[in-house]
Parts: structure tokens; sequence; C-alpha cells
């Protein structure tokens, strides 16, 4: 983390930072005449002209097309070779197409994808999940939304309770329920909300994060099935839980009848077994999707063995496949190939101890480029996660964190790096690091900020 420079803050000079905007515009439009061109081909067969709406989000008029991925490094088609620091927003934590991955979803692609049986991967993998992340019971979907959903679900189907309660700002995939957020304390659809089936306040509680007091007082209504949360936020710029918070609100939850989901697609990040095992936590719920299987569709969810009992005990043979949870592909024989694999050879300890040291020269590299521009910024890290946020300390809650963002100021910095070869994700500005990243890619965005950053405060 950063440590402000009393006195030397700099506010941004905003016609200053429109100069310099437009002049890296023209710069990308003119590197990338074939992504362009594309692009343009797509609006006659794809909505928006992109095969999903995220993509029109990032910082140049268009976005660059692929050419081909490996490792931490991409092409696009006009030839430029990125590092890349978005790693799919995550999917590709791993790396793109690590060899063993890919040679185990070959290997199954010629020996079945999906049966709708289990393979003998299933079995390897649960065991694995539990070891990992104290769980004792598993079951698979194609993403990690759908994971939440079905947890969800049990929540409610155990605990008779319509609610769930999620923090302001949170993201958890396209659920619902969590499309939610605060604005002057009232809850109400969040910003952007597409079609929300009904407002959400109907269907959820929505606090601050590091708020123990709101916390328990939205709890004590006693009609939450379960917090669905991320035990880091991630979402939003990162946002660390104070010492011994967690500890506190699992307490808070039991005491009021509801469960623990923890969502933990990003924040495994934090090491193998994600933020749970590292600090010892016990939800009674546990999602996990995106890296999983090295990028190829998957997400899973584990329960403890009460939930497992009480869920189990619930669901009839008969309509076991109109109940509303699970799917024809999940589960598929491919996924779990690739799970299996994965988890096996590729997010393993030793592969943590390469990412995490590289994602802390990523923070040093930006809190002293931060610290000698004098911007009022921070940097922080989560595991082998960073981000800088445009405001001098770190945020406590969502709601903190997200009035700290500055749509203009993250567009220049993101197509800044983009035009010398660096690829962060569209939203905020979050890094990350992968087994084959090296220290020379982290060098080179540390080279690339510094300037950008000399050229905003000059
Ligand atoms: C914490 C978290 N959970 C769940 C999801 C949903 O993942 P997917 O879009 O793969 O379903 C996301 C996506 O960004 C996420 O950040």
């Amino acid at each position: 983390m950063s440590t402000p420079v009393p006195g030397r803050q700099k506010s941004i000079d905003r016609i200053r930072l429109r100069s310099l905007m437009s002049s890296e515009e023209q710069k990308f439009v003119a590197e990338h005449p074939k992504s362009a061109a594309l692009y343009e081909r797509a609006q006659c067969s794809l909505l928006g002209g992109v095969p999903m709406n995220w993509m029109k989000k990032w910082a140049g008029k268009f976005p660059v097309f692929v050419a081909e991925a490996h490792g931490a490094h991409f092409t696009d088609v006009d030839g430029h070779e990125y590092v890349d620091l978005c790693l799919g927003d995550t999917g590709a934590m791993t790396g793109h197409s690590p060899a063993v991955a890919a040679e185990a979803i070959a290997r199954q692609a010629q020996k079945g994808i999906t049966l709708m049986l289990p393979t003998e991967d299933a079995l390897w993998v649960g065991e694995e999940l539990a070891r990992r992340f104290g769980l004792p019971y598993w079951q698979f979907t194609l993403t990690a939304t759908d994971a939440n959903r079905f947890s969800i679900r049990i929540a409610r189907e155990i605990t008779g309770r319509p609610k769930i309660l999620v923090y302001n700002h949170c993201y958890h995939g396209t659920v619902d329920e969590s499309f939610i957020s605060l604005r002057d304390g009232v809850a109400g659809p969040r910003r952007g909300n597409i079609g929300p089936p009904v407002n959400p306040a109907e269907t959820t509680r929505v606090v601050e994060f590091n708020d123990l007091d709101a916390l328990d007082a939205a709890l004590a209504h006693r009609d939450v099935a379960c917090i669905l949360a991320e035990p880091v936020m991630t979402n939003v710029g990162i946002v660390h839980p104070d010492p011994g918070y967690w500890q506190t609100a699992i307490e808070l939850a039991h005491r009021h009848g509801a469960l623990l989901l923890f969502d933990e697609t990003h924040t495994i990040c934090t090491g193998p077994g994600g933020y749970t095992r590292e600090h010892a936590l016990k939800p009674d719920l546990f999602v996990i999707g995106k890296p999983i299987a090295s990028g190829l569709p998957a997400g899973t969810y584990g329960c403890s063995a009460e939930v497992a009992e009480q869920i189990t005990r619930r669901i009839q043979l008969e309509d076991c496949d109109t109940g509303g949870i699970g799917g024809t592909l999940a589960g598929n024989a491919l996924s779990l190939a690739a799970m299996r694999a994965t988890l096996q050879h590729v997010l393993t300890p030793a592969a943590f101890e390469h990412m995490i040291p590289l994602a802390k020269r990523f923070t040093d590299g930006v809190a002293a480029a931060i610290s000698a521009s004098g911007l009022p910024w921070h940097v922080t890290r989560l595991g082998c996660r960073a981000e800088y946020l445009f405001q001098p300390h770190p945020p406590r809650s969502g709601g903190e964190a997200a009035a700290a963002a500055d749509f203009e100021l993250e567009r220049f910095m993101h197509l800044y790096a983009l035009n010398r070869g660096i690829l962060l994700t569209p939203f905020h500005n979050m890094a990350l690091v992968s087994p084959a990243t090296t220290s020379a890619d982290i060098d080179r965005h540390t080279e690339v900020f510094a300037s950008a950053v000399r050229e905003l405060a000059s």
C-alpha cells in the first residue's frame, strides 16, 4: 500500500486529461486497423458488434481482436503482443492454455464431452475440493453465477426464509437478487440493472461491508436465508475486511439463523485454499468458478455436512431434474477433466509461491510511482491480485470504494497501458498475476504506469 505524502497531493487537471486521452485514442485507432475492420464487420451480425456486451467496455474505440494467447501474453490480429494482467477477468488466472490442462482437455474431447453420467474425474475433483476448502460435499455447474444461484436456492429451501443479504457494490455474477445497491441509505435496483424481475429490495437486504451494526440489524429481521459475500470485496476495487470482521459476522449470521455463502471466485487469488483456508473460516456454502478449469466453462459449489443432510432430505427423486438446481451440461466430462488437471498441476501451492511475490512486486512498483507523482492514490493487494484506487487510503466499504471511482481517469490509464502493450481489466484498476507471468512483465507495467502518472501529474 502506498503512503500518501502530506501536503503534496495533486488533483487531476481535466483539460490536460482529455487532451492526453485524445492523443491515446488516435494512437490506438492508427495502430489497430485490422481490429477496426473486424469490429466494423461485426456490427452486421453481433449485437453491439461484440460477442458479449462487456467487451464494449475496453477503453479504445473498439476491442482488440485476439489472434492467440499463451501463458501471460497474447497477440492481437494487428500483430501487437501484450502482457495480459486482465487474464480474462480471472477466467485465465492459470495463464492462457496451460499445456497440462490443454492436453487433458484434448484427451477427454476424444473420449466423450458430455453424457449426463459421472466420470471418475468428478470424484477426484470432489475429494480435492474438500481437502482444499474444508467443505465435504460438492456439485458442479458451468459458471460461478449458476453456482451462486443454486446455493441461494438451497439456503432458502432449508431455512424457509425468502431473502438473501449482500454487500453494497458487490458482484456475484448475474444473480438477480444481487443487483441491488444503497442510494442515500435506501436499497433499490443497482444503476444499469437491465429488466429486473422485481425490485431487488423485495428479495435482498444490503448493507455496507465492515459495518457489523448494520449487519446485525439486517439479520435481526430473521428473514435472511444466507449472506452471499466475497470474503474480501474485489469487484469495486479491493476492500479488505477489518481484523476479526468475519469471525463476528459468522457468529451473527448463525445467531440470527442465517447461513454464510462465500463466493471465492476471485478471492482464490489469496492462495490454493482461498481466503477461507488461509484464515481458517467455516462458511456453510462455498462457490468458485472462472479459473478452476483453466478457463473452460466450469463452476462448483460445496456445502457443510449439516447443509448436505438437510437439503438431501428435501429433494424428491421424481422431481430432482425440475427443482431449479442443476443443468444439462453441468458436471460434464470435459469440464471435470479440465478441473482435475488445473487443481492437480496448475493452481498448486508452488504456483502461488511464484505468483504472490510478483503481485507484491507490482504493488511496490506502483506505490513508488504514486509516491513520486504526488497523486492522492493508493495501491493494495490480495494474494496475486493487485489494484490501485484514486483515493489516498484503502476503502472500508463498497460505497466508499465506488465513490472514489473515476471512469474518465480509469479509461485513460487503461488505454495508455494498452497502447504500450499492457492489458488491465476493463473494470476498475485490477491486475492479476498468473503462474506464467514473469518479473519482466511486472516491471514493464511499472514502467508504463510510472510514465502515465508522470504525464498526468506534470
Ligand atoms: C466474485 C464473483 N462471483 C461470481 C462471478 C460470476 O462469474 P461468471 O460470470 O463466470 O458466472 C464473478 C464474475 O465476475 C465474480 O467476480
